[in-house]
C-alpha cells in the first residue's frame, strides 16, 4: 500500500504514521508553573538531537502546561519512564486542570534535581535536567503552523540510578524502560544486541 498523509487516504482504521515512527523513547517531562507548581506529562515525540552539547527535544499538540510552563521559566526535567512505571506514566497523562499536580494524582513521590528548580520522579532511572534553548512554533509545507510546538533543551545535569551503571554503563535492560509504538502499544527493552562498526576513521563512536 501506499498513501499520502495529508489526504489520509491509507484506508486503515487508524494512520499508521505513528506505528512506522517507533518505538519511540517517552520524555515525562517535568515542570513548574510561575507559582513553583509541579507538572509532570509524558511526551513520546521526545528526543536526543544532539551529542555535543547535549540537546533533547519534544513535541507538543498544542501549548499545553508543560510549553507554558517551560516557556515561562525556562527549565524542565525529562524523566526516563520503566515498565514498573507504566501506569503512573499513564495516569500524569490525564488533562488535570492547570495548577493539579499529575504526580500527586499518580501517588508518585518526587526528588529535587541539582541544578534546575523541577524535582525528578524519585524512581525514575534517569533524569535529564534541561534549560530551555527554543520553543519552535513548526509551520508545514504549507507555510501554517501546525499547532506543534517543539521545544529544545540542553542537557545542563543528568541523574542516573546507580543500581542501573554496570560495566561502566547505563543498563537500559535491567532498568527497563518502555517506549511508545502506534495505537496504545508499547514496547519495553528488556534485552539489547551488539553489532560493532566498521573500521572508519572518521566515526569516533
Ligand atoms: C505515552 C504517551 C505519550 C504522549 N506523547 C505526547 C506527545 O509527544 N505530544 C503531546 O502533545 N502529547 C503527548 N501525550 C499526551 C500528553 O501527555 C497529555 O496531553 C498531557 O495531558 C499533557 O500534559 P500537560 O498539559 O501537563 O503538559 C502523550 C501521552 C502518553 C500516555
Amino acid at each position: 500500500m501506499r498513501y499520502t498523509p495529508r489526504l489520509r487516504d491509507h484506508g486503515l482504521a487508524h494512520d499508521p504514521f505513528k506505528a512506522i515512527v517507533a518505538p519511540r523513547p517517552i520524555g515525562w517531562i517535568s515542570s513548574l508553573d510561575p507559582d513553583g507548581r509541579l507538572n509532570l506529562a509524558p511526551y513520546s515525540f521526545f528526543n536526543a538531537v544532539s551529542n555535543d552539547p547535549h540537546i533533547v527535544m519534544f513535541s507538543s499538540f498544542g501549548e499545553k502546561d508543560s510549553v507554558k510552563n517551560i516557556e515561562a521559566t525556562g527549565e524542565f526535567v525529562c524523566n526516563l519512564t520503566t515498565f514498573d512505571l507504566r501506569e503512573e506514566m499513564n495516569t500524569t497523562s490525564a488533562a488535570y486542570p492547570r495548577g493539579v499536580s499529575e504526580a500527586e494524582e499518580a501517588g508518585l513521590a518526587m526528588a529535587e534535581s541539582a541544578v534546575v528548580k523541577p524535582p525528578r520522579v524519585r524512581d525514575a532511572p534517569t533524569a535529564l535536567e534541561c534549560r530551555l534553548l527554543k520553543a519552535d512554533r513548526l509551520a508545514g509545507l504549507d507555510g501554517q503552523w501546525s499547532g506543534n510546538i517543539v521545544v529544545f533543551g540542553e542537557v545542563v545535569s543528568i541523574y542516573v540510578d546507580d543500581r542501573f551503571i554496570r560495566d561502566d554503563r547505563f543498563d537500559m535492560a535491567a532498568a527497563r524502560t518502555i517506549a511508545r509504538c502506534g495505537y496504545f502499544d508499547y514496547a519495553v527493552v528488556d534485552g539489547v544486541f551488539e553489532i560493532i562498526r566498521p573500521k572508519d576513521p572518521k566515526v569516533t563512536g
